[in-house]
């Protein structure tokens, strides 16, 4: 376990955060190396046997630590722009192994991207297709693509975070797969290599991405009698993992349907997890400023806010709170709505918790390692959290917590 109880004090592997707070000040996002190489390590085992990649979806968490770790693993990574992919190399990872997804690559990002040699750029529409084609014959090479298809499956996972759907504005529509295949086999400077999806995020159930996966199978089928082999298929990311009482199955439970699917077939496995590898290796470590009792709630209130932690606000997301210390007492037991200092109403980071604590008390929100520091702005001028990676009994500063004057570093005033 990550992130325990001993003699009382919650602990990221050997150390009590109580230290780490003390060390590096509050909110600080503190993470666990052994728990992300264990949660990488469950990809290479469920897919060991097969010709396959894990390409980590840097956008989960993209600190520099958490990639040069996955680099040293192994991983290959999908990125989502050239800033992505400068921090993959300030990592040390390597741009062969790095695919580059999303709808809105910008020309120079594209250049910069074939420059560098990553291994596949996903294609999501016909005028990115043209793009990307020009900009090869400018630099003189052969642009390796796939095309992201829409495959049209429900995930049923949260609105906002369900991609694979005819409304989404992610992938090409499965109809025009065919014929945006044949005409990018035709160019001379596309190189057509694989095919890739990715229907949504934290789905619990693997039927949706099985679906997916055989949708995308009689396309490579039929491209194939067409003259057009694929070297790769991308089944996405997406897989869930346990926030409250989610119950998503085994990385090799989950990925087995998909296995089954491709059977013998001889493409290249491509899975982008974020989540599944970083989410449960961190929490958000934050004090208690105020305990407000009010007339209708009772409030803690805490440093961290919707800005450090925007999960809550956005997709009324559940991540559970853990005191620090355990209060042996019972001191201050009560039920609070856990909320941060910034002026809005949707500041909250949690609702409704049964808790004991008091002003001064540390609290860590948990699963809190995917989707929260890359998601965290500076709105009220406030600076962003510190975050630490834990290893063992050492704990290492990967990122300082901002100053204000960083913050209004590239501001002027006119004369
Ligand atoms: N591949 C592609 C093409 C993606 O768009 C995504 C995530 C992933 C892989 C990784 O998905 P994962 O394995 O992490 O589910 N901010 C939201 C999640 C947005 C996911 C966006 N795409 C949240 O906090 O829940």
């Amino acid at each position: 376990m990550a992130f325990a109880y001993r003699d009382g004090a919650l602990c990221a592997e050997s150390v009590p955060l109580d230290e780490i707070a003390q060390r590096f000040g509050t909110p600080c996002y503190v993470y666990s190396r052994a728990e992300i190489e264990h949660n990488y390590r469950a990809f290479e085992q469920a897919l060991a046997g097969r010709e396959a990649m894990v390409a980590y979806s840097v956008k989960a968490n993209s600190n520099l630590a958490v990639l040069a770790l996955l680099a040293k693993l192994g991983s290959g990574f999908d990125i989502v722009s050239s800033g992505e992919l400068d921090r993959v190399h300030a990592a040390g990872g390597d741009a062969r192994k790095v695919l580059f997804s999303g709808v809105g690559k910008s020309a120079a990002e594209i250049r910069l991207a074939l420059e560098a040699g990553v291994r596949c750029l996903n294609l999501e529409s016909e005028a990115e297709m043209g793009r990307v084609d020009a900009i090869a014959g400018q630099l003189g090479l052969r642009a390796p693509v796939a095309f992201r298809v829409n495959p049209d499956v429900d995930p049923q996972t949260h609105p906002y975070i369900s991609t694979g759907l005819k409304q989404s504005k992610f992938g090409i529509a499965y109809a025009d797969a065919d014929r945006l295949y044949r005409e990018a086999a035709r160019r001379r400077n596309l190189e057509v290599i694989g095919i890739g999806c990715h229907i949504g995020s934290q789905l619990v159930d693997p039927a949706p991405l099985v679906a997916a996966t055989g949708r995308m199978v009689d396309l490579v089928e039929r491209l194939a009698k067409a003259g057009i082999g694929l070297a790769h298929i991308d089944v996405g990311g997406g897989i869930g993992i346990r926030y409250r009482d989610e119950a998503p199955p085994p990385i090799t439970d989950f990925l087995a349907g998909v296995l089954g699917v491709l059977g013998g077939r001889g493409e290249t496995l491509i899975v982008d997890p974020g989540r599944a590898i970083v989410g449960s290796a961190g929490i958000l470590l934050t004090r208690v400023e105020y305990v407000k009792p009010g007339e209708a709630k009772n409030y803690l209130i805490v440093d961290a806010a919707m800005n450090d932690l925007l999960r809550p606000a956005l997709y009324d997301a559940w991540h559970e709170v853990l005191p620090v210390r355990r209060a042996e007492s019972g001191v201050g037991a009560g039920v609070y709505d856990i909320v941060g200092p910034v002026c809005e109403s949707s500041d909250f980071l949690a609702c409704e918790r049964r808790l004991a604590a008091g002003s001064g008390d540390l609290v860590a929100l948990m699963c809190a390692g995917a989707y929260a520091m890359v998601m965290s702005s500076n709105y009220n001028s406030r600076p962003r959290a510190a975050e630490v990676l834990v290893d063992g009994r050492d704990a290492h500063l990967v990122r300082r917590r901002e100053t204000t004057e960083q913050l209004y570093a590239l501001e002027s005033i006119p004369k």
